[in-house]
C-alpha cells in the first residue's frame, strides 16, 4: 500500500527505541525525512544512522528531553515545520503502594505524559493549519482507558491527554490536521525490559525475566495469547500519519491483543 507520504517531513519524538523507533522505520520506509529525538545520545545517533542508511532518507537526531521546556525548544529549533508529528514520552516507572504517591510523583507524571505532548502539539498545530495539512499521532497507553493500579503514573495523565486530543482534534480537523492516539497494551520493547525490575519489586517477585513474564501473563489475560513487539503497532501509526487517514479524527486505537475488554 502506498502511504502517499514520500518526501514529507516527520518528527518522531522518542524515536530511538521501541515503538517510536518502529514507527520511525515505517515512515522512513515510506520515503519520509525524519527528525528523531531521545535523551540518550549514543543510541539515538546510531538509530538515525541505521535508518538513514537502510531507507535512503534523511534522519536527523536531536538529543533532547521532551518533558522539559529546554528539550522541546531544541526540537522546535531543529525542525520548525513538520508535516507529521508522532510523539511518545515515557512516564515515570510503575508505582508500588498507591498511598505512597506524593504530589511530586504526580507532577513528574503530568510533566512527562501530559504537558510534554500537549506543548509539542501546541507549538506545531498553527503551522500545520496554515499549510492545510498535518498528522499528529500520540503513542500513549491503553491504561488511559483501562485503569491499572500499578500504572497510576502513566494512565491518569494519559486519560487527560486523550481528553485534550478529543476536543482539539475536532477543532482542527477542518484545516486538514488530524490528531489520533495509539493506546498500546503489553509490548516487549527495550523500555519494557528496563521496567521489569520495577515491576518485580512492585509485586514482590524475584527480578528474573521468566518469573516476571509468568506473573504478568497470569494477571493480565491477553486473548491473542502473546506479548507483542513494536512492529505490531507501527503499521497503524504510519497509516494514521498518512493522507489515507483523512476521515479518522480524534480516535484512540487500542492495540493490546484484546486485553482491554470493552465496547469503546
Ligand atoms: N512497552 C509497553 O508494554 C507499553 C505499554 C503501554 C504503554 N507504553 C507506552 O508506549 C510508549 C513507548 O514505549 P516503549 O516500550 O516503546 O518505550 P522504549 O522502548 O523505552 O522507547 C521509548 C523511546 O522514547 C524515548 N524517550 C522516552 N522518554 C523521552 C523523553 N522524555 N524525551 C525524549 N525521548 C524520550 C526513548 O529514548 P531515551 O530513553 O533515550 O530518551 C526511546 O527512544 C511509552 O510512552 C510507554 O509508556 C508501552
Amino acid at each position: 500500500m502506498d502511504l502517499q507520504i514520500r518526501g514529507k517531513k516527520a518528527i518522531m519524538a522518542g524515536g530511538s527505541a521501541g515503538m517510536g523507533r518502529a514507527t520511525a522505520e515505517r515512515l522512513a520506509e515510506a520515503g519520509v525525512d525524519l527528525y528523531i529525538t531521545a535523551r540518550r545520545e549514543e543510541r539515538l545517533v546510531n538509530a538515525a544512522k541505521e535508518m538513514s542508511e537502510q531507507y535512503g532518507v534523511s534522519v536527523t537526531p536531536i538529543c533532547a528531553d521532551s518533558s522539559k521546556e529546554e528539550g522541546r525548544q531544541a526540537l522546535f529549533a531543529a525542525c520548525p515545520d513538520p508535516d507529521i508529528l508522532a510523539i511518545t514520552i515515557k512516564p515515570p516507572a510503575p508505582n508500588g503502594n498507591f498511598l505512597e504517591l506524593t504530589p511530586e510523583h504526580w507532577r513528574d507524571s503530568i510533566d512527562t505524559a501530559l504537558i510534554g505532548p500537549i506543548e509539542i502539539m501546541r507549538h506545531y498545530i498553527p503551522g500545520m493549519k496554515d499549510k492545510g495539512w498535518g498528522r499528529i499521532v500520540n503513542i500513549a497507553t491503553f491504561s488511559a482507558k483501562n485503569p491499572m493500579l500499578w500504572r497510576l503514573m502513566s494512565g491518569p495523565a494519559r486519560s487527560a491527554l486523550i481528553n485534550y486530543t478529543a476536543s482539539v482534534s475536532r477543532e482542527i480537523a477542518q484545516y486538514g490536521v488530524n490528531i489520533n492516539n495509539i493506546l498500546p497494551g503489553m509490548f516487549a520493547t527495550e523500555g519494557a525490559d528496563e521496567l521489569m525490575e520495577v515491576y518485580a519489586e512492585a509485586f514482590g517477585l524475584e527480578s528474573d525475566r521468566d518469573i516476571v513474564m509468568t506473573h504478568f501473563m497470569a494477571n493480565n489475560k491477553i486473548p491473542a495469547g502473546f506479548v507483542a513487539n513494536a512492529d505490531d503497532m507501527a503499521p497503524m501509526a504510519a497509516l494514521l500519519c498518512s493522507p489515507l487517514s483523512r476521515f479518522i479524527v480524534g480516535q484512540n486505537i487500542v492495540i493490546d491483543g484484546g486485553q482491554h475488554h470493552s465496547l469503546f
